[in-house]
């Protein structure tokens, strides 16, 4: 099958990120929004990453500015669901929530052409649970990108167990298209980096509160030790805490094991609304975004 129509359900950070890379890609692109607002909120912030994308230039590994106009000229925003109906493939990117998603897939469902491939960018929710909202199951994939999606080159090809053969093959190569490298994995909650991402996050939360390290030594260590490029409390606060807690509570769920646990610091920071970057204020308090400073919980 050809892909050359890809839609996007959803403009926020994920989905504005994988919007701008299949428009860098050549694929003629709409985003689905419930509200204008939203989409200009996703575009003000497509043209901020491609802007640096084009200040950075081909040769490290950014963009000339006529690549910049030639990914923006392939993008279009949309609140009418309508517009998706040609679509060769459907990725959604909207709120980590079952109920949701599986409403939009089944109204999207009766208005999407029958070939097309369902893709959904969910980093914990069971694919398989989502797929039955529609009658497309051997069509329907997990596409699982990392933030930030125009650097991460990564893509997890999820595949459940009635995905069809040739559609699974599909998305693999569509994975590569974008620019990204593709692994293969199967519906069990977290897929391979949330697996073993998650524990280790956690793990440092946990080693937080039993005193082994302060909030920027451990950050420093994991850096400067291992060569990751943010330390665990600087990506816990970039992924989103609220994020974390959600795939911790799927994951404890699905396998009850303790390494999936959230500490009762991560739950506490939650209900605080401490939600890291996008609230100002996790681990670390944003009031100088360029200087963010430690907080002091044990
Ligand atoms: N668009 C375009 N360019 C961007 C960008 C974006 N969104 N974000 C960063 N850049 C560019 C910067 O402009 C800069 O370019 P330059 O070298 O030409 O100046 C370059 O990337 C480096 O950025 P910074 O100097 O600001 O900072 P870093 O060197 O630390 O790089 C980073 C930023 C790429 C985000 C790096 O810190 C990183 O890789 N962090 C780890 C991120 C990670 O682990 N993500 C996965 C999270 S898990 C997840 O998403 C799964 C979910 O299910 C939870």
């Amino acid at each position: 099958m050809d892909i050359k129509k890809v839609g996007i359900l959803g403009c926020g950070l994920m989905g504005s990120g994988i919007a701008q890379v299949a428009a860098t890609a050549g694929f003629d692109v709409t985003v689905l929004e419930q509200e204008q607002k939203f989409l200009d909120k996703g575009f003000a912030g497509i043209e901020k990453s491609l802007t640096r994308m084009a200040e950075r230039g081909p040769a490290k590994g950014g963009l000339t500015p006529e690549q910049k106009a030639e990914a923006q000229s392939h993008l279009k925003g949309t609140t009418n669901m309508q517009d998706l109906a040609d679509c060769d493939i459907v990725i959604e990117a909207i709120i980590e929530n079952v109920e949701q998603k599986r409403k939009t897939y089944a109204q999207l469902d009766g208005m999407v052409k029958k070939e097309a491939i369902f893709a959904t960018n969910t980093s914990s929710i069971s694919v398989t649970e989502l797929m039955t909202a529609t009658r497309r199951p051997e069509r329907f994939i997990g596409l699982h990108f990392f933030n930030p999606v125009p650097m991460m080159k990564l893509v997890e090809v999820v595949k459940t167990i009635a995905t069809a053969a040739d559609v699974y093959e599909t998305a693999v190569a569509f994975g590569t298209k974008l620019g990204k490298v593709p692994v293969r994995t199967s519906d069990k909650t977290g897929f391979i980096v949330n697996r073993l991402l998650v524990p280790y996050l956690l793990d440092a939360i946990r080693a937080y509160e039993e005193g082994v390290g302060s909030i920027t030594d451990i950050d420093e260590a994991m850096k400067l030790g291992c060569g990751y490029p943010m330390g665990p409390f600087t990506l816990l606060d970039f992924v989103g805490l609220d994020t974390t807690y959600y795939i911790t509570q799927v994951m404890f769920d699905e396998f009850k094991e303790p390494r999936f646990a959230s500490p009762p610091l991560l739950k506490r920071l939650v209900l605080a609304g401490w939600y890291g970057r996008k609230s100002g204020k996790g681990f670390y308090d944003y009031a100088d975004p360029g200087k963010p400073a430690p907080g002091r919980f044990v």
